[in-house]
């Protein structure tokens, strides 16, 4: 019980999704709602209330009232059919003035009430439940009746009567399974239509005396003819179609699920023959019986096309070769067979008239019209879905049909000879279906020379061959799910407009496609593998710029399948740049940065002297590094100062203006000779004390330092104080260049400091002073202050 209930609830929701999703308001006032099959029990209650189209077919509702759709003032198609009402009342529509289309067919109606303001187009009471026709007397007013569908168990001529006057385009009237007991053949007489369909009532032989030819209609559909008792020819069936000959109005007639015996088949075909009918179509066939050879007289037709489709036959071996002649030699233009066990067909006996023929979805396998001369008119010819498989007998087949323009050979299991010698296509084709077979590339060494349309898709073409057939007339190329790795040129197919080339294995389209492809006015090129690498721009270019009537499915369908990080990205979506594809342009562009780079090095080096920094900030970075790796204790000496600068009288000025201000400004200690000097001891001492309890020794070298005898002394010793410690507390700067010629032999330990060029350079330019003293602090800078206590207080 719970089951139903939530069920029933669950229904519901989904009620209510579908009513969401298919409402489709389509151009603005069309509010079209479809319920169809939505397990209603009742018409559902607001609907919006401007619905124009509402379709609540194939439910289970009972009634309808006035209140159900009093408010829809817009609607104009109802459709309720396939539900189980039993009772209706047209009054229900008296406030839809714009209700011109309603199908209650299918229902259990037997009884109807009629109102005047009802005006329909369309009509429809077919398979219901009445027993008399349905016919009201307003129906008379209803002049724009185009449609009616009417059911009955029982015909009386009074109840047509009201509606006798109007012109009907189409009556469908459905004989109830009781209809036969008190005829009236003449009824139909007074259904003034074009078009007139009788549904006799199934399974039950055919034993009515209605007389079909009585119908003024053009066109006559009968269906449910049930023949098989009574097959002599003074049957019912029979003798309803021999009046039919009377009715020279006729001239489509149809015929719907017939049960029958050979013998009736063909004596209804024989009687239909000479009849004034033009176009004859029997589909859903069933005969049974044996089949006798028969004679069958050919004269006085008026047929143009006759179409025979779903045909089955109980009877299993049977003559069928007298069925063959009998079809094979008809005088008509139009012939189809289809949906058959039809396995084979004679060639005509004398020059045929038949100019189409359908003989798709048969048995019929590839001995069909060998060598035959008799078809030479034919221009069309339909061969899908049958049992051919070798297509060099196809070929051979149309060689004699001097006519044929198109053919489809579709979805048979066509293969191709890869030596195919005799290349013997009618000239004559145009069209040219090989669609769905088994073919391979060099079907293309082999096709009809005047063909306009190919249709070669779903075979198993991997490539196009060199040395193809010219196609000079080709227009429309179909190679559609085939193997092809490459579009096709169109050297071979000068006039080629329509390409059509998706589910392929094309992967690198070569752009030259569009070069070779002026006349393209449409490619379908897409769901291919695309390989997104370089190679793919010019393609992706190409397709880009054409419009979007000739790059059909562009961009949607146009997709990477490679590499992985691109796979699934829209063509149209992959960008790679110019560089990086085009090697050339790449090495130029590298080979350019490498100049550019070059060039502005040389700049900077020779505007801004670069080097001088870049040495600089190097030996800034290793004083740094020594001053951190100095141990304490090599420091536990008898250090006073931080340094000692020895330079020439010549340049005392920069040492007294520039070099201790800027050394002493930042507390390092300078041991000057003259100023630091501790009297009663000779200059010698002097230097050497000085030197000894200074950290660093700091020259300032020039030319005028080279002259110095001083000088030499006190680099000397300070360089014997370098080496014996194994410290590196020798600062050289170099205040102006030194010629190299300039430096006395003697001078030997300066040449080969100098060489080794481990000294700071005084930059001339103001900008680098900074950086310079900066440097020169970085050597020097070491903590001194609590030693210098220590060493003060053990001098005391
Ligand atoms: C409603 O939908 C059904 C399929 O669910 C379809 O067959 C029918 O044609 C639709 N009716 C209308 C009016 O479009
Ligand atoms: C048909 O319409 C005419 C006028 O339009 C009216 O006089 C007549 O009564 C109507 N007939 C029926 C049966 O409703
Ligand atoms: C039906 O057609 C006939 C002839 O074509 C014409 O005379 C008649 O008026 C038409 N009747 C109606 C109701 O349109
Ligand atoms: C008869 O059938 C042909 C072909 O199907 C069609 O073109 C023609 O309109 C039909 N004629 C009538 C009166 O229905
Ligand atoms: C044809 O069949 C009907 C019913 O089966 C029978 O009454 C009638 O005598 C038969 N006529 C001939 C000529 O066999
Ligand atoms: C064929 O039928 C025509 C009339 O439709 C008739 O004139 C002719 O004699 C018949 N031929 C034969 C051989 O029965
Ligand atoms: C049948 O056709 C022939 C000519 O083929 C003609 O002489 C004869 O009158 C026609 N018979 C009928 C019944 O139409
Ligand atoms: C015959 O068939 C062809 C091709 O299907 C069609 O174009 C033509 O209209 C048909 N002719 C007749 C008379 O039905
Ligand atoms: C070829 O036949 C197939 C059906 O087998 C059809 O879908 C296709 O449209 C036909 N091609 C042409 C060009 O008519």
């Amino acid at each position: 019980m719970t089951n139903t209930i939530s069920s029933s609830f669950h229904l519901a929701i989904i009620d209510m999704l579908i009513l969401v999703v298919r409402i489709q308001p389509s151009d603005g006032s069309e509010i079209s709602i479809n319920m169809s099959k939505t397990g209603l029990l009742h018409v559902p209650k607001d609907l919006p209330l401007q619905t124009t189209v509402l379709d609540i077919s194939q439910n289970s509702i009972s009634a309808l009232q006035t209140a159900d759709v009093q408010s829809l003032s817009n609607l104009r198609i109802l459709i309720i059919s396939h539900n189980r009402i039993r009772y209706l009342d047209f009054s229900v529509f008296k406030y839809n003035q714009e209700l011109e289309y309603l199908d209650v067919s299918h229902n259990e109606l037997w009884k109807i009430s009629c109102h005047p303001s009802v005006n329909f187009k369309h009509l429809d009471l077919s398979f219901n439940a009445f027993d008399a026709l349905p016919i009201c007397k307003q129906f008379g007013n209803m002049s724009q009746l185009k449609f009616l569908g009417l059911s009955a168990s029982q015909l009386q001529k009074s109840s047509v009567q009201p509606i006798a006057h109007l012109n009907i385009s189409k009556v469908l009237l459905v004989l109830g399974d009781h209809y036969g007991e008190k005829e009236e053949p003449d009824v139909l007489r007074d259904f003034n239509t074009e078009s007139l369909h009788i549904v006799f009532p199934s399974k039950k032989e055919f034993s009515f005396l209605l007389d079909v030819a009585a119908s003024p209609a053009a066109s006559l559909e009968l269906s449910n003819i049930n023949c098989v008792l009574h097959d002599n020819e003074s049957s019912f069936f029979l003798n309803v179609l021999s009046k039919l000959r009377k009715n020279p109005r006729l001239s489509n007639f149809t015929l719907h699920n017939i049960e029958t015996t050979w013998k009736s088949f063909l004596r209804i075909l024989q009687l239909v023959w000479p009849s004034t009918i033009e176009y004859f179509s029997i589909s859903n066939v069933n005969v049974q019986g044996p089949l006798d050879f028969i004679d069958f007289n050919y004269s006085n037709t008026s047929i143009k096309a006759l179409s025979i489709n779903q045909f089955s036959s109980s009877t299993l071996s049977l003559s069928q070769g007298s069925i063959y002649k009998i079809l094979s030699n008809m005088n008509i233009q139009n012939f189809t067979v289809s949906g058959t066990r039809m396995i084979h067909m004679l060639c005509p006996l004398q020059i045929s008239p038949f100019l189409h023929l359908d003989f798709s979805n048969n048995l019929l396998t590839d001995t069909i019209f060998q060598n035959c001369g008799t078809l030479t008119g034919l221009k069309t010819f339909n061969l899908q879905r049958n049992q051919l498989k070798d297509l060099t007998n196809l070929i051979h087949m149309t060689t004699k049909m001097k006519s044929l323009q198109q053919l489809d050979a579709s979805q048979n299991s066509l293969r191709n000879d890869e030596n195919e010698v005799d290349c013997s296509w009618t000239g004559s084709l145009l069209n040219l279906n090989l669609s769905s077979n088994a073919l391979t590339d060099s079907v293309f060494r082999c096709l009809p020379p005047k063909v306009k349309v190919l249709d070669l898709h779903n075979n198993r073409i991997t490539a196009i061959p060199k040395d193809v057939t010219h196609l000079e007339a080709l227009q429309e190329l179909n190679v559609a799910l085939n193997s092809l790795a490459d579009l096709p040129g169109c050297g071979p197919f000068s006039s080629l407009s329509l390409l059509i080339i998706e589910h392929n294995a094309v992967s690198h389209p070569s752009a030259r496609f569009f070069q070779s492809c002026q006349k393209i006015t449409s490619i379908k090129a897409g769901s291919n593998p695309f390989h997104c690498t370089c190679e793919l721009r010019e393609f992706i270019k190409s397709m880009g710029q054409l419009s979007s009537e000739v790059a059909e499915g562009w961009p949607d369908s146009y997709k990477c399948a490679y590499p992985e990080g691109y796979k699934g990205t829209l063509l149209k979506d992959f960008h790679v740049s110019q560089l990086s594809c085009n090697i050339a342009l790449l090495m130029v562009t590298i080979g350019a940065t490498v100049l550019l780079v070059a060039a502005s090095m040389t700049c900077l080096c020779v505007y801004l002297d670069v080097p001088w920094y870049l040495r600089m900030v190097c030996q800034w970075t290793q004083a740094r590094h020594r001053a951190r790796n100095i141990p304490l204790v090599e420091l536990q000496r008898n250090l006073q100062f931080h340094a000692f600068i020895s330079y020439s009288g010549h340049d005392s000025a920069w040492v007294k203006s520039e070099l201790v201000p800027n050394l002493e400004k930042e507390d390092i200690q300078i041991c000057l000779h003259e100023r630091d000097f501790v009297p009663g001891k000779s200059i010698v001492e002097n230097i050497i004390n000085c030197i000894e309890k200074s950290y660093k020794s700091i020259f300032v070298l020039s030319p005028n330092f080279v002259q110095s005898e001083w000088c030499h002394y006190e680099l000397y010793f300070a360089h014997h104080n370098l080496f014996h410690e194994g410290s590196n507390n020798l600062i050289l700067i170099l205040l102006e260049p030194i010629p190299q010629y300039s430096i006395p032999n003697s001078y030997h330990k300066l040449k080969t400091l100098m060489a080794r060029r481990t000294y700071l350079e005084w930059p001339k330019e103001k900008t680098k002073h900074g950086l310079f003293w900066a440097n020169l602090r970085a050597v020097i800078n070491v903590k001194l202050m609590e030693q210098t206590k220590d060493i003060d207080h053990t001098q005391d």
